[in-house]
């Protein structure tokens, strides 16, 4: 259940690949979220005592190179789409990117936030690297009639594997301390990830909702009011022409010249 989401990303992902401007703002939405990840594990591992503090930097640091991959590969991909922030990594509308999505992070809802002990949060952090390394080899294996898919998703995925497998291993540390504080942590950690999964869904019902209703609208409605119109409005609609006003009009030069 928990991996639904990336398993349908994947199988569907050529509609996207094989499309330019749909790929870009794919890629794009995935650069966004490798810098929120980024700031969110930086948070964390400043609370935490050497070596895992400069493992979890690392982990934060590849995030940040994530980032940039994905906003280079988008300008590749379709730089109408990703014109600005992509186009100059130091200018001001990335600055101003990278600090909406820090505020971001600040929010109460936030996993650093949410999952304040060091297992839930590992426990988040594997659980999300897992179905990112799912997702990816998917895109790798199904769209491997394109050459950045074949060769540059590899490169990530050497980093989130490692991702997955140094996560795990902090948990299982933290739940051999406490098991039964674990448990119960662990349910929470599953209640906030099916919140996220079921936010992101009403966020896609929305969007399709919206084109449904604008479509049924378009050619269940306005257009058949249109083919009526012309099938019986015509004679009424000679009728106001041949009403219409033929002699000179106030705002006509010649009216005033006459007058
Ligand atoms: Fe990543
Ligand atoms: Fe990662």
């Amino acid at each position: 259940m928990i991996y639904l989401r990336e398993t349908v990303a994947g199988l569907i992902s050529p509609w996207v690949v094989l499309s330019p401007t749909r790929f870009a703002r794919q890629l794009q939405q995935f650069a966004a979220t490798e810098l929120y990840t980024h700031y969110d594990i930086a948070e964390v591992a400043e609370r935490q005592p050497s070596p895992l503090r400069e493992e979890m930097h690392r982990h934060a640091n590849d995030e940040l190179r994530h980032h940039g991959i994905f906003l280079d590969w988008a300008r590749k991909v379709a730089p109408y789409v990703t014109a600005g922030a992509a186009d100059d990594p130091s200018g001001s509308r990335s600055r101003l990117e990278r600090e909406e999505v820090r505020a971001l992070v600040a929010q109460p809802a936030a996993p650093h936030r949410r999952l304040p002990t060091l297992f839930e949060y590992m426990t988040y952090i594997f659980l999300s690297e897992s179905r990112a390394v799912l997702q990816f080899k998917l895109y790798q294996w199904i769209n491997r009639y394109d050459r950045r898919c074949r060769e540059w998703i590899p490169r990530l995925l050497a980093d989130e594997t490692r991702h997955v497998g140094y996560s795990a291993r902090v948990a299982r540390e933290e739940f051999r301390r406490a098991p039964w504080t674990c448990t119960k942590g662990f349910f929470r950690v599953l209640g906030y990830i099916l919140r996220q999964d079921l936010l992101d869904l009403l966020r896609l019902v929305q969007i399709l909702g919206s084109g449904l209703v604008t479509g049924l609208l378009y050619y269940g409605v306005v257009t058949p009011y249109g083919l009526v119109k012309r099938a019986f409005g015509g004679v009424r609609r000679g009728r106001l022409r041949r009403a219409a006003p033929t002699g000179p009009v106030a705002l006509d030069d010649a009216f005033w010249s006459r007058s």
